[in-house]
């Protein structure tokens, strides 16, 4: 199976852990716009969704969810989004997509985070994929320089030879060259940088369960 059919079988699987006549919290990225597209499916039996970017609510619109404003739902029973690592824990590191912030704030205020990803994803210690980290511009060189304290290697992601915009107006850095052996710790000391928003390690906003499309089928960590 190529890896976009595995995302697929996730974004597919996923249905079952959305909740008949609720509102639903909605990742980003290209296994969730798979997850999008089978959620139409079953439009008419849940109430809508709670979208962490721009590019999903388009989505979710186009195909004739509702979309509703994160302040105007208390809580959400479900979460369903991807990743860019995920280990065995559930610990993971997300942003790839540059969504990181409306990702961990959707995260947050569901009950259960479920992850979908392709079986690439799975590693035993997160950071070979460079940590995506959203900053203030205005303290994006100080902030490097921190990361080269702790012996990694950060540079201002760009877009169009322009550094990228996220949807809050903010930069985003990519850390790499870390070892993340405890994503608590990790991410409580590199939350409390002033200039940081947020950082890409989902250690507190940790995934529940994970669908990993494997080339045997959906495999679930719990
Ligand atoms: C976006 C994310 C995505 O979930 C992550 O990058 C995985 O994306 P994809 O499903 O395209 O591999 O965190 O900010």
């Amino acid at each position: 199976m190529t890896q976009d059919e595995l995302k697929a079988l996730v974004g597919q699987a996923a249905l079952q852990y959305v909740v008949p006549g609720e509102i639903v919290g909605v990742g980003t990225g290209s296994t969730v716009n798979k997850f999008i597209d089978a959620l139409a499916s079953m439009k008419d039996r849940i109430k809508g969704a709670v979208s962490s970017s721009v590019a999903s609510t388009e989505r979710l619109q186009a195909l004739g969810i509702p979309v509703f404003d994160s302040n105007a739902v208390e809580e959400l029973s479900v979460y369903i989004d991807g990743a860019d690592e995920i280990d065995g824990r559930g610990y993971m590191i997300k942003g790839g997509g540059a969504a990181l912030t409306r990702e961990k704030i959707v995260a947050a205020q569901s009950r259960r985070f479920v992850c979908i990803a392709d079986e690439s994803k799975l590693v035993g210690t997160l950071g070979r994929f460079p940590v995506p980290v959203e900053v203030i511009p205005m303290a994006t060189q100080r902030l490097i320089r921190q990361f080269a304290a702790m012996g990694g290697s950060a540079q201002v992601r760009m877009k169009d030879g322009k550094a990228l915009v996220t949807d809050n107006g903010q930069s985003i850095v990519d850390v790499s060259g870390l070892r993340i052996a405890d994503p608590l710790a990790f991410e409580d000391e590199v939350s409390q940088w002033p200039g940081v928003v947020t950082v890409g390690v989902f250690a507190h906003q940790k995934a529940a369960v994970c669908l990993l499309g494997t080339a045997g089928g959906v495999r679930t960590i719990e």
